[in-house]
Protein backbone atom coordinates (compact mmCIF):
# COMPACT_ATOMS: atom_id res chain seq x y z
CA UNK A 1 0.00 0.00 0.00
CA UNK A 2 1.38 3.51 -1.05
CA UNK A 3 1.55 5.39 1.99
CA UNK A 4 4.83 6.34 4.30
CA UNK A 5 5.55 5.09 7.72
CA UNK A 6 7.36 5.81 10.80
CA UNK A 7 9.95 4.37 9.08
CA UNK A 8 10.15 7.93 6.80
CA UNK A 9 9.56 9.89 9.38
CA UNK A 10 13.19 12.16 10.50
CA UNK A 11 13.86 12.02 13.87
CA UNK A 12 13.64 15.39 16.10
CA UNK A 13 10.39 16.30 15.12
CA UNK A 14 7.24 17.39 16.74
CA UNK A 15 4.83 14.86 15.69
CA UNK A 16 0.44 14.94 16.57
CA UNK A 17 -0.36 10.89 16.91
CA UNK A 18 -4.07 10.14 16.50
CA UNK A 19 -4.99 6.75 18.72
CA UNK A 20 -7.85 4.55 19.09
CA UNK A 21 -7.91 3.94 22.79
CA UNK A 22 -11.29 3.81 23.16
CA UNK A 23 -11.87 1.32 26.15
CA UNK A 24 -14.32 -1.07 28.10
CA UNK A 25 -15.30 1.39 30.57
CA UNK A 26 -16.33 -0.46 34.65
CA UNK A 27 -17.67 1.90 37.39
CA UNK A 28 -16.33 4.88 35.93
CA UNK A 29 -12.90 2.48 35.23
CA UNK A 30 -11.37 2.64 32.07
CA UNK A 31 -10.29 -0.98 31.36
CA UNK A 32 -6.65 -1.60 30.45
CA UNK A 33 -6.74 -3.69 26.65
CA UNK A 34 -4.70 -4.86 24.32
CA UNK A 35 -5.79 -1.34 22.46
CA UNK A 36 -3.13 0.14 25.38
CA UNK A 37 -0.13 -2.14 24.64
CA UNK A 38 -0.40 -2.22 20.42
CA UNK A 39 -0.36 1.62 20.11
CA UNK A 40 2.32 1.80 23.13
CA UNK A 41 4.72 0.61 20.30
CA UNK A 42 4.09 3.22 17.76
CA UNK A 43 4.61 5.96 20.94
CA UNK A 44 7.71 3.88 22.18
CA UNK A 45 9.35 4.09 18.30
CA UNK A 46 8.17 7.76 18.70
CA UNK A 47 10.10 8.50 21.78
CA UNK A 48 13.02 6.75 20.87
CA UNK A 49 13.23 8.74 17.68
CA UNK A 50 13.39 11.63 19.96
CA UNK A 51 9.98 13.56 19.02
CA UNK A 52 8.11 15.76 20.67
CA UNK A 53 4.70 13.93 20.59
CA UNK A 54 1.13 15.00 21.58
CA UNK A 55 -1.45 12.07 21.76
CA UNK A 56 -4.96 12.42 20.36
CA UNK A 57 -8.05 10.18 21.45
CA UNK A 58 -11.37 9.60 21.89
CA UNK A 59 -13.19 7.72 25.00
CA UNK A 60 -17.13 7.11 24.27
CA UNK A 61 -19.51 8.89 22.65
CA UNK A 62 -21.04 12.28 24.01
CA UNK A 63 -24.41 10.96 26.07
CA UNK A 64 -23.04 7.50 27.19
CA UNK A 65 -21.73 6.98 30.16
CA UNK A 66 -18.67 5.68 28.57
CA UNK A 67 -17.76 9.45 27.06
CA UNK A 68 -14.78 10.19 29.69
CA UNK A 69 -11.84 12.43 29.79
CA UNK A 70 -8.32 10.65 29.25
CA UNK A 71 -6.82 11.11 32.17
CA UNK A 72 -6.96 7.90 32.81
CA UNK A 73 -5.67 6.73 29.52
CA UNK A 74 -2.47 8.54 29.55
CA UNK A 75 -1.88 6.78 33.19
CA UNK A 76 -2.29 3.27 31.64
CA UNK A 77 -0.75 4.41 28.67
CA UNK A 78 3.02 5.42 30.55
CA UNK A 79 2.89 2.00 31.98
CA UNK A 80 2.72 0.43 28.81
CA UNK A 81 5.34 2.81 27.26
CA UNK A 82 7.40 3.36 30.20
CA UNK A 83 7.72 6.41 29.66
CA UNK A 84 5.83 9.69 31.52
CA UNK A 85 2.59 10.77 29.88
CA UNK A 86 1.34 13.87 30.69
CA UNK A 87 -2.43 14.33 30.51
CA UNK A 88 -3.53 17.91 29.08
CA UNK A 89 -7.47 18.39 29.74
CA UNK A 90 -7.38 20.08 26.44
CA UNK A 91 -7.99 19.43 23.11
CA UNK A 92 -6.58 22.48 21.02
CA UNK A 93 -7.31 25.92 23.40
CA UNK A 94 -4.62 28.06 25.48
CA UNK A 95 -4.21 24.84 27.69
CA UNK A 96 -3.13 22.86 24.98
CA UNK A 97 -1.35 25.12 22.91
CA UNK A 98 0.99 25.89 26.33
CA UNK A 99 2.07 22.42 26.41
CA UNK A 100 2.26 21.57 22.55
CA UNK A 101 4.86 24.61 22.78
CA UNK A 102 6.67 22.94 25.41
CA UNK A 103 6.92 19.93 24.03
CA UNK A 104 10.63 18.62 24.10
CA UNK A 105 12.10 15.33 22.60
CA UNK A 106 11.12 12.54 24.24
CA UNK A 107 8.08 13.98 26.14
CA UNK A 108 4.17 12.85 25.11
CA UNK A 109 1.36 14.26 25.99
CA UNK A 110 -2.39 13.12 25.80
CA UNK A 111 -4.56 15.89 24.84
CA UNK A 112 -8.19 16.00 25.69
CA UNK A 113 -10.80 13.29 24.54
CA UNK A 114 -10.82 14.76 20.95
CA UNK A 115 -14.51 13.82 20.89
CA UNK A 116 -15.54 16.67 23.45
CA UNK A 117 -14.93 19.19 20.69
CA UNK A 118 -17.98 19.89 18.24
CA UNK A 119 -15.28 19.55 15.16
CA UNK A 120 -14.65 15.90 15.71
CA UNK A 121 -17.70 13.56 15.27
CA UNK A 122 -19.65 14.77 12.05
CA UNK A 123 -18.84 13.05 9.29
CA UNK A 124 -18.03 15.01 6.50
CA UNK A 125 -15.57 14.80 3.91
CA UNK A 126 -11.68 15.03 4.21
CA UNK A 127 -11.44 18.83 2.95
CA UNK A 128 -14.33 20.19 5.12
CA UNK A 129 -12.87 19.28 8.23
CA UNK A 130 -9.19 20.43 7.24
CA UNK A 131 -11.80 23.56 7.90
CA UNK A 132 -12.78 23.31 11.13
CA UNK A 133 -10.85 25.35 14.14
CA UNK A 134 -9.44 22.07 15.34
CA UNK A 135 -7.64 20.99 12.09
CA UNK A 136 -6.50 24.48 11.92
CA UNK A 137 -5.33 25.03 15.30
CA UNK A 138 -3.29 22.15 15.79
CA UNK A 139 -2.01 21.58 12.06
CA UNK A 140 0.50 24.73 12.29
CA UNK A 141 1.77 23.30 15.66
CA UNK A 142 3.29 20.16 14.32
CA UNK A 143 5.52 18.44 11.43
CA UNK A 144 3.37 15.31 11.14
CA UNK A 145 0.75 13.82 11.74
CA UNK A 146 1.23 9.97 12.15
CA UNK A 147 -2.50 7.94 11.83
CA UNK A 148 -2.72 4.28 14.17
CA UNK A 149 -6.37 5.06 15.06
CA UNK A 150 -6.67 1.77 12.58
CA UNK A 151 -10.20 0.99 14.51
CA UNK A 152 -11.71 4.20 13.87
CA UNK A 153 -10.07 4.95 10.54
CA UNK A 154 -14.12 3.85 9.12
CA UNK A 155 -14.95 7.20 10.69
CA UNK A 156 -14.55 10.01 8.77
CA UNK A 157 -14.26 12.06 11.58
CA UNK A 158 -11.64 15.96 11.62
CA UNK A 159 -8.70 14.06 13.45
CA UNK A 160 -9.05 11.02 11.09
CA UNK A 161 -9.22 12.12 8.15
CA UNK A 162 -8.95 16.35 8.23
CA UNK A 163 -5.31 16.32 10.53
CA UNK A 164 -3.88 14.53 7.51
CA UNK A 165 -5.10 16.07 4.48
CA UNK A 166 -3.23 18.98 5.38
CA UNK A 167 -0.26 17.60 6.90
CA UNK A 168 2.65 15.66 6.03
CA UNK A 169 1.03 12.60 6.95
CA UNK A 170 2.51 8.73 8.28
CA UNK A 171 0.91 5.51 9.33
CA UNK A 172 1.51 4.27 12.69
CA UNK A 173 2.65 0.43 13.75
CA UNK A 174 -1.20 -0.51 14.49
CA UNK A 175 -2.01 1.07 11.34
CA UNK A 176 -0.22 -0.63 8.72
CA UNK A 177 -0.04 -4.51 10.70
CA UNK A 178 -3.88 -4.31 11.19
CA UNK A 179 -4.57 -2.60 7.24
CA UNK A 180 -2.23 -5.31 5.70
CA UNK A 181 -3.06 -8.02 7.55
CA UNK A 182 -7.11 -7.50 7.95
CA UNK A 183 -7.79 -6.39 3.95
CA UNK A 184 -5.78 -9.91 3.29
CA UNK A 185 -8.39 -12.22 2.46
CA UNK A 186 -9.83 -9.57 -0.11
CA UNK A 187 -6.81 -8.79 -1.33
CA UNK A 188 -4.53 -11.77 -1.22
CA UNK A 189 -4.35 -14.86 -3.47
CA UNK A 190 -4.16 -17.90 -1.72
CA UNK A 191 -3.47 -21.21 -3.28
CA UNK A 192 -4.67 -23.38 -0.52
CA UNK A 193 -8.44 -23.32 0.92
CA UNK A 194 -9.60 -20.19 2.68
CA UNK A 195 -12.01 -20.72 5.56
CA UNK A 196 -13.51 -18.08 7.59
CA UNK A 197 -15.35 -18.74 10.98
CA UNK A 198 -18.28 -16.77 10.89
CA UNK A 199 -19.97 -16.62 14.31
CA UNK A 200 -21.11 -13.80 17.17
CA UNK A 201 -24.13 -12.51 17.91
CA UNK A 202 -24.25 -9.66 15.10
CA UNK A 203 -25.78 -12.01 12.07
CA UNK A 204 -26.05 -8.79 10.04
CA UNK A 205 -22.40 -8.19 9.96
CA UNK A 206 -21.53 -11.48 9.67
CA UNK A 207 -24.20 -12.37 6.35
CA UNK A 208 -22.45 -8.97 5.14
CA UNK A 209 -19.13 -10.15 5.17
CA UNK A 210 -19.85 -13.71 3.78
CA UNK A 211 -21.61 -12.41 1.07
CA UNK A 212 -18.65 -9.51 0.08
CA UNK A 213 -16.53 -12.69 0.14
CA UNK A 214 -18.42 -15.68 -1.45
CA UNK A 215 -15.85 -16.11 -3.99
CA UNK A 216 -12.90 -15.78 -2.08
CA UNK A 217 -13.82 -18.15 0.83
CA UNK A 218 -14.09 -21.98 0.51
CA UNK A 219 -15.13 -22.94 3.88
CA UNK A 220 -17.44 -20.76 5.87
CA UNK A 221 -17.69 -22.16 9.26
CA UNK A 222 -21.07 -21.47 10.67
CA UNK A 223 -22.24 -20.71 14.23
CA UNK A 224 -23.47 -18.41 16.75
CA UNK A 225 -26.03 -16.68 15.94
CA UNK A 226 -25.53 -16.92 11.87
CA UNK A 227 -25.18 -20.54 12.45
CA UNK A 228 -28.77 -21.19 13.76
CA UNK A 229 -30.59 -18.36 10.98
CA UNK A 230 -28.63 -20.93 8.76
CA UNK A 231 -29.92 -23.97 9.71
CA UNK A 232 -33.34 -22.28 10.01
CA UNK A 233 -33.41 -21.78 6.47
CA UNK A 234 -32.73 -24.87 5.05
CA UNK A 235 -35.57 -26.35 8.00
CA UNK A 236 -34.41 -27.31 11.25
CA UNK A 237 -36.05 -26.27 14.03
CA UNK A 238 -33.66 -23.70 15.37
CA UNK A 239 -33.01 -20.19 14.94
CA UNK A 240 -35.86 -18.74 16.66
CA UNK A 241 -36.55 -16.30 19.73
CA UNK A 242 -38.05 -18.14 22.65
CA UNK A 243 -38.73 -16.23 25.77
CA UNK A 244 -38.29 -12.66 25.51
CA UNK A 245 -34.92 -13.15 23.29
CA UNK A 246 -34.78 -11.00 20.41
CA UNK A 247 -31.59 -12.34 19.17
CA UNK A 248 -33.55 -14.40 15.82
CA UNK A 249 -36.55 -13.42 14.36
CA UNK A 250 -35.55 -9.99 13.62
CA UNK A 251 -31.94 -10.46 11.93
CA UNK A 252 -33.48 -13.39 10.28
CA UNK A 253 -35.90 -11.49 8.51
CA UNK A 254 -33.66 -8.86 7.80
CA UNK A 255 -31.18 -11.30 6.07
CA UNK A 256 -33.80 -14.07 5.06
CA UNK A 257 -33.44 -13.49 1.52
CA UNK A 258 -29.40 -12.90 1.68
CA UNK A 259 -29.04 -16.12 3.37
CA UNK A 260 -31.23 -18.26 0.67
CA UNK A 261 -29.65 -16.84 -2.29
CA UNK A 262 -26.14 -17.65 -0.45
CA UNK A 263 -27.40 -21.33 0.31
CA UNK A 264 -28.50 -21.65 -3.06
CA UNK A 265 -25.36 -20.09 -4.49
CA UNK A 266 -22.63 -22.00 -2.25
CA UNK A 267 -23.87 -25.32 -1.15
CA UNK A 268 -20.50 -26.96 -1.22
CA UNK A 269 -18.61 -23.98 0.83
CA UNK A 270 -21.33 -23.32 4.00
CA UNK A 271 -20.38 -25.77 6.72
CA UNK A 272 -23.37 -25.99 8.86
CA UNK A 273 -23.31 -27.03 12.44
CA UNK A 274 -24.65 -30.65 13.05
CA UNK A 275 -25.16 -30.22 16.82
CA UNK A 276 -25.72 -27.82 19.84
CA UNK A 277 -25.16 -27.35 23.42
CA UNK A 278 -27.49 -25.64 25.79
CA UNK A 279 -27.52 -25.84 29.60
CA UNK A 280 -29.58 -28.80 30.90
CA UNK A 281 -31.69 -28.49 34.35
CA UNK A 282 -28.60 -29.44 36.25
CA UNK A 283 -26.76 -26.18 35.11
CA UNK A 284 -24.50 -28.21 33.06
CA UNK A 285 -23.46 -28.96 29.03
CA UNK A 286 -25.63 -30.85 27.10
CA UNK A 287 -26.29 -31.13 23.60
CA UNK A 288 -28.56 -31.95 20.44
CA UNK A 289 -28.52 -32.80 17.05
CA UNK A 290 -30.04 -30.23 15.03
CA UNK A 291 -31.90 -33.08 13.42
CA UNK A 292 -33.43 -34.34 16.77
CA UNK A 293 -34.45 -30.63 17.62
CA UNK A 294 -38.39 -30.99 17.03
CA UNK A 295 -39.05 -27.37 18.56
CA UNK A 296 -36.47 -24.89 20.13
CA UNK A 297 -37.09 -25.20 23.44
CA UNK A 298 -33.46 -24.22 24.85
CA UNK A 299 -31.30 -21.44 24.34
CA UNK A 300 -28.17 -22.84 22.17
CA UNK A 301 -24.65 -21.29 23.38
CA UNK A 302 -22.39 -23.41 21.59
CA UNK A 303 -21.57 -25.84 18.76
CA UNK A 304 -21.50 -29.28 19.91
CA UNK A 305 -18.92 -31.78 19.77
CA UNK A 306 -18.96 -33.10 16.52
CA UNK A 307 -19.30 -29.93 14.60
CA UNK A 308 -16.34 -28.53 16.54
CA UNK A 309 -14.44 -32.06 15.56
CA UNK A 310 -15.41 -31.09 12.20
CA UNK A 311 -14.44 -27.43 12.34
CA UNK A 312 -11.19 -27.91 14.02
CA UNK A 313 -10.25 -29.96 11.05
CA UNK A 314 -11.13 -28.08 7.99
CA UNK A 315 -9.13 -25.17 10.28
CA UNK A 316 -6.10 -27.21 10.28
CA UNK A 317 -6.16 -28.13 6.84
CA UNK A 318 -6.82 -24.26 5.29
CA UNK A 319 -3.76 -22.23 3.88
CA UNK A 320 -5.71 -19.20 5.69
CA UNK A 321 -8.12 -18.48 7.89
CA UNK A 322 -10.29 -15.50 9.38
CA UNK A 323 -12.31 -15.00 12.23
CA UNK A 324 -14.95 -13.63 12.03
CA UNK A 325 -17.58 -13.93 15.67
CA UNK A 326 -17.27 -16.75 18.19
CA UNK A 327 -18.99 -19.81 17.87
CA UNK A 328 -20.78 -19.96 21.22
CA UNK A 329 -20.83 -17.66 24.90
CA UNK A 330 -17.18 -18.46 25.57
CA UNK A 331 -17.41 -16.23 28.86
CA UNK A 332 -18.88 -18.96 29.89
CA UNK A 333 -16.52 -21.78 30.28
CA UNK A 334 -19.37 -24.56 29.96
CA UNK A 335 -19.99 -22.79 26.68
CA UNK A 336 -16.17 -21.98 25.41
CA UNK A 337 -15.44 -25.55 23.86
CA UNK A 338 -16.58 -24.27 20.01
CA UNK A 339 -14.70 -21.27 20.24
CA UNK A 340 -11.70 -22.04 22.06
CA UNK A 341 -10.92 -26.01 20.56
CA UNK A 342 -11.72 -24.39 16.86
CA UNK A 343 -9.26 -21.25 17.88
CA UNK A 344 -6.47 -24.17 19.11
CA UNK A 345 -6.78 -25.41 15.71
CA UNK A 346 -5.99 -22.50 14.00
CA UNK A 347 -2.98 -21.41 16.56
CA UNK A 348 -1.68 -24.95 15.44
CA UNK A 349 -2.10 -25.02 12.24
CA UNK A 350 0.57 -23.82 9.59
CA UNK A 351 -1.66 -21.26 7.94
CA UNK A 352 -2.13 -17.35 8.05
CA UNK A 353 -4.57 -16.68 10.33
CA UNK A 354 -6.15 -13.65 11.05
CA UNK A 355 -8.70 -12.94 14.74
CA UNK A 356 -11.27 -10.29 15.18
CA UNK A 357 -14.52 -9.04 15.53
CA UNK A 358 -14.28 -7.50 18.79
CA UNK A 359 -15.02 -10.29 21.83
CA UNK A 360 -13.60 -12.82 19.73
CA UNK A 361 -10.03 -11.49 20.53
CA UNK A 362 -10.71 -11.58 23.80
CA UNK A 363 -11.20 -15.48 24.33
CA UNK A 364 -7.39 -15.66 23.31
CA UNK A 365 -6.55 -13.90 26.30
CA UNK A 366 -8.99 -15.43 28.67
CA UNK A 367 -8.50 -18.99 27.87
CA UNK A 368 -4.92 -18.45 27.44
CA UNK A 369 -3.38 -19.13 24.37
CA UNK A 370 -0.84 -17.48 22.90
CA UNK A 371 -1.27 -14.31 20.32
CA UNK A 372 2.08 -14.88 18.73
CA UNK A 373 0.52 -17.92 17.32
CA UNK A 374 -1.65 -16.19 15.08
CA UNK A 375 -0.40 -14.12 12.14
CA UNK A 376 -2.44 -11.12 13.31
CA UNK A 377 -5.23 -10.56 16.44
CA UNK A 378 -7.29 -7.33 15.24
CA UNK A 379 -7.78 -4.70 17.91
CA UNK A 380 -10.74 -3.61 15.87
CA UNK A 381 -14.28 -3.82 15.97
CA UNK A 382 -15.88 -2.00 12.60
CA UNK A 383 -13.20 -1.07 11.07
CA UNK A 384 -12.30 -4.95 10.74
CA UNK A 385 -15.80 -5.87 8.83
CA UNK A 386 -14.96 -2.82 6.41
CA UNK A 387 -11.74 -4.08 6.03
CA UNK A 388 -12.16 -7.80 5.50
CA UNK A 389 -15.06 -6.52 3.07
CA UNK A 390 -12.57 -4.73 1.06
CA UNK A 391 -14.28 -1.54 1.63
CA UNK A 392 -12.19 1.32 1.65
CA UNK A 393 -11.17 3.33 5.02
CA UNK A 394 -11.49 6.76 4.97
CA UNK A 395 -8.41 6.85 7.93
CA UNK A 396 -6.46 4.74 5.57
CA UNK A 397 -7.39 6.70 2.45
CA UNK A 398 -6.68 9.99 3.93
CA UNK A 399 -2.58 8.44 4.67
CA UNK A 400 -2.60 7.05 1.00
CA UNK A 401 0.59 9.17 -0.66
CA UNK A 402 1.88 9.36 -4.22
CA UNK A 403 5.31 10.99 -5.01
CA UNK A 404 5.07 12.33 -1.65
CA UNK A 405 1.46 13.81 -2.02
CA UNK A 406 -2.11 12.47 -0.91
CA UNK A 407 -3.27 9.91 -3.84
CA UNK A 408 -6.91 10.36 -3.07
CA UNK A 409 -9.19 11.21 -0.13
CA UNK A 410 -12.56 9.11 1.38
C1 LIG B 1 -14.25 1.40 18.32
O1 LIG B 1 -14.12 1.17 19.52
O2 LIG B 1 -14.75 0.56 17.53
C2 LIG B 1 -13.72 2.68 17.77
O3 LIG B 1 -13.09 3.40 18.76
C3 LIG B 1 -14.79 3.49 17.10
O4 LIG B 1 -15.72 3.95 18.04
P1 LIG B 1 -17.17 4.44 17.57
O5 LIG B 1 -17.89 3.22 17.10
O6 LIG B 1 -17.79 5.10 18.77
O7 LIG B 1 -16.96 5.44 16.45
Amino acid sequence: MNYRTLDDLAGGQRVVVRLDLNSPVEDGRVRDNRRFSRHARTVRDLVDADHGVAVLAHQGRPGRDTFLPLEQHADILAGHVDHPVEYVPDTYGAEALAAIRDLEGGDVVVLENVRMTEDELPEKPPEEHAESDLVRTLAPEFDAYVGDAYSTAHRSHASIVGLPTVMEAYAGRVMVAEYEANSAIATRDFEGEVTMVAGGKKATDVIEVMTALEDKVDNFLLGGIAGELFLRAVGYEVGRDIGDMDLYDTQYEQNRERIQRLIEAHPSELVFPTDLAYEGDDGRRHEDTVADVKNKDDDYLDVGTDTIERYADIAANSEAVFVKGALGVFEDERFSDGTVRVLEAVARCDCFSVVGGGDTSRAIEMYGMDEADFSHVSIAGGAYINALTGEPLAGVEALRQVDGEPETQA
